[in-house]
Order: C-alpha cells, then sequence, then structure tokens
C-alpha cells in the first residue's frame, strides 16, 4: 500500500499535469521520519566532540561515514548528484555544501555540519552550527538569530496555515535582527526521497502559497548572513559563499504536520540544540 497520498496544488485554472502536489503521509511514515530522524540528530550530538580546533574536516566526514555503518544506515549525499561525501561542512563565510577535506578547523571558527540518513527507506535531514572554541560574540549572536530564525518558521506549522506564512516567519524574524536571509537555497519535501515538492522559501507573503495539511512532511532550513543575502558559488560547483565574506549560519529540522501542530523529526536527544542554549528546553 501507499505510504501517502497525493494533493494537488494547482492553483485554479492552472494545468494540473504541469503543477506539483505535495504527499499526505500516514502514521507508518511518521514513525519511519521518527526513526531516520533520531538517528540523524544522534550523529550531530556525536559530532560534537570532534569539533576542535587542528581537526579536519574530513574526520567528520570519516564519523558521519562510520556512524552510518554502525547504525544501519547511508549517507544520503553520497554520490548526489556526483557529491563525493557523507556530509556538508560549511566554516564561517561558507553558505552551504562545503566539502568535507582535508582543510582543518581553527579557533573561533564556526561551522554547520548538515547530515542526512537513510534509514529504513527514509531520510532524516538536519544540520546544526558548531564552535570551534570561543568564537567572536558577533559569531554567536548570529548563530542565535539563525537558530531562532528556524524555530520562527517551525511554530508557525499547523494545519490551515500557508506554505507562505512560513517562508514571512522567517524573514520578518531574521530582518527584525539587521541579519539577512539567502534566498538561493530553501527547504524541501521529504520522506522516501531526498528532495521531493514543495520548496520550503525562507521568504515570502503570509496567507500566500497551499494550505499546510496534516501528513505533509518536510524540512525548515534557513540560511542567514551577517551581511548581505548575496551568495557566490565558487569553481567546485557546489561551495556557495557569500560575496561579502561575512558569516553565515544555519540549521535545519525534518519536521511532519500533526493534527494540531509540528512535530520536529530530528530534536537532539541530548539537547544538544545549538551553541549556547543546550539547556533551554526547545519546544515547538
Ligand atoms: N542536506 C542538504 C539539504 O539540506 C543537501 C545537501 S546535497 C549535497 O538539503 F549534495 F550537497 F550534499
Ligand atoms: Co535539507
Ligand atoms: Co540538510
Amino acid at each position: 500500500m501507499d505510504s501517502y497520498i497525493n494533493v494537488p496544488v494547482a492553483p485554479r485554472g492552472q494545468d494540473v499535469r504541469r503543477t506539483e502536489s505535495i504527499k499526505l503521509y500516514g502514521p507508518d511514515a511518521f514513525d519511519g521520519m521518527r526513526r531516520a530522524g533520531a538517528l540523524t540528530a544522534r550523529c550531530l550530538d556525536g559530532v560534537s566532540e570532534l569539533v576542535r580546533d587542528g581537526t579536519a574536516l574530513a574526520q567528520i566526514n570519516a564519523f558521519v561515514l562510520d556512524f552510518a555503518a554502525d547504525h544501519d544506515a547511508v549517507p544520503a549525499t553520497l554520490g548526489y548528484k556526483g557529491y563525493q561525501y557523507a556530509c556538508c561542512t560549511s566554516v564561517n563565510h561558507v553558505v552551504c555544501h562545503g566539502f568535507p577535506n582535508e582543510k582543518k578547523l581553527h579557533d573561533g571558527d564556526i561551522v554547520n555540519i548538515d547530515v542526512t540518513l537513510i534509514h529504513d527507506g527514509w531520510y532524516g535531514d538536519s544540520s546544526r552550527m558548531y564552535v570551534v572554541g570561543k568564537p567572536k560574540r558577533a559569531a554567536e549572536r548570529l548563530i542565535q538569530i539563525a537558530h531562532e530564525t528556524m524555530m520562527q518558521g517551525i511554530r508557525i506549522i499547523r494545519p490551515g496555515a500557508r506554505l507562505g506564512d512560513i517562508g514571512h516567519a522567517i524573514q520578518t524574524y531574521a530582518h527584525s535582527k539587521r541579519c539577512s536571509v539567502v534566498r538561493d537555497f530553501c527547504g524541501h519535501g521529504i520522506g522516501q526521497v531526498f528532495h521531493d515538492s514543495p520548496n520550503i522559501l525562507n521568504f515570502g507573503r503570509a496567507g500566500t502559497g497551499p494550505e499546510l495539511r496534516e501528513g505533509m512532511i518536510f524540512t525548515v532550513e534557513p540560511m542567514i548572513n551577517l551581511g548581505r543575502a548575496d551568495v557566490k558559488m565558487l569553481a567546485d560547483d557546489w561551495t556557495a559563499v557569500t560575496r561579502d565574506k561575512s558569516l553565515s549560519a544555519q540549521f535545519e529540522h525534518s519536521v511532519g504536520v500533526t493534527a494540531d501542530g509540528v512535530e520536529i523529526f530530528t530534536l537532539s536527544p541530548a539537547g544538544l540544540h545549538a551553541p549556547g542554549i543546550e539547556l533551554r528546553t526547545i519546544s515547538a
């Protein structure tokens, strides 16, 4: 039996064949996402130990590979559209998709580690920021803002809210803190494929877009810059950096729309949600 049904989201009058649809998942799917999400979150908890001065990004990649192998999981990024690594490691002004290569972390660096583990067919996709030693005040502030920006996007999710409400909440919060929102990347539907419809834009107008319904599963993953929003792609065709070299930060959770709100599948079991707010209770 199919584990989902498709809801067409065609605006009235538009050719149905040319419009995307959004899957509605049932309890078994939520269970699969819970297990895949928890595994990804445990992997992101485990990686914290490695984030210190002198660690090569490749060691983080090796950790994710070993963790996956030990837990009956496969890193979704490995071989994805030619990407060669088990995770993405984006340091300082790198916005996303940084390669976990031989480069080393140094005191004061901030790094986003993005892991997607496929477990029992389900994809758990999550990323967090980590700090090396004692980062500058501005970097710490950016990280807290990026985490809160993602949470503002997540908290708005419930049946009846619109897709545009998420981007609106994200944009409004980030701008209120005088940070910018990267427009070149977005969240995505997820489940038994890595990137599905709909796109979850990190900007938008409240009250626009398809209605959220119980059973939808997607990621929320805004990228927030201290400087301007513009990004530039490096020659490797993957690494995205801020054009003005300002610091960038991102958090990502995989979530599901429930009957009365939202469930976060990738919450840290150890409470390591974001540097500096480990001890605060995070609730949707
Ligand atoms: N995990 C990223 C996301 O959040 C996608 C990385 S694709 C890769 O959607 F190929 F760059 F790894
Ligand atoms: Co994602
Ligand atoms: Co991701």
